[in-house]
């Protein structure tokens, strides 16, 4: 039986939502070494599974134990497979929390992405009671942005997450 920690946060027809824990080490090491990955969000040097452990302490982890909410990894029912990760972030740059999603590219075009951010959306609104929710996305990243409109998000503007970041730009959605 899985531990209480593994318990699915949110589940859709297909998916599965849970917490990070140190035991995705591998598979996170997978996603943010993937080219889009590091392409389209950014390469958090994380080069092994140590690392990989302790991004999941300090990012993910850190966030579920001070605002309630996180990324969640994303597996499909009902054998668990682990597929790619779908949450909410909270940045001290922005005003509202931001959605996120990454998923393995054996992955794409079949509407997963799409299922788990709706189900994370809905959650912030139903779940979390947040009256808006914000999207950051590189502007050459056509499938993201094709994603976030499908969601009900629209552009506000472009921004700059730190003096020395590339421009992004920002969406918006009332929730
Ligand atoms: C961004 C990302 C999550 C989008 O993934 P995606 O595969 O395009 O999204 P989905 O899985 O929802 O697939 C949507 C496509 O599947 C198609 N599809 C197939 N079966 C479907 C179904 N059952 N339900 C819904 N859509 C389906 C849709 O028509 C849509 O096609 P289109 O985009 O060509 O019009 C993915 O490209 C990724 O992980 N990129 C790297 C990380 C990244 O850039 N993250 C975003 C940072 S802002």
């Amino acid at each position: 039986m899985d531990a209480p920690w593994l318990v699915a946060v949110l589940t859709t027809p297909r998916l599965a939502l849970r917490e990070l824990t140190a035991t995705d080490a591998p598979f996170m090491l997978q996603l943010l070494n993937e080219p889009s990955f590091i392409r389209n969000i950014g390469d958090r040097g994380v080069r092994t599974v140590d690392d990989a452990r302790q991004y999941i302490t300090n990012g993910p982890q850190a966030s579920y134990a001070r605002f309630g909410f996180g990324l969640y990894l994303v597996e499909l029912r009902p054998a668990l497979t682990p597929i790619g990760i779908c949450g909410l972030l909270k940045r001290d740059q922005l005003p509202d929390p931001d959605i996120g999603f990454a998923f393995l590219p054996a992955y794409w075009s079949q509407g997963y992405a799409l299922e788990a951010a709706a189900a994370v959306r809905d959650h912030a609104r139903d779940g979390l009671d947040l009256p808006r929710l914000l999207a950051i996305v590189n502007p050459s990243n056509a499938g993201s942005i094709r994603l976030l409109e499908r969601l009900g998000f629209s552009y506000e503007s472009m921004t700059r997450l730190t003096p020395e970041a590339h421009d992004v730009k920002l969406y918006a959605r009332v929730l």
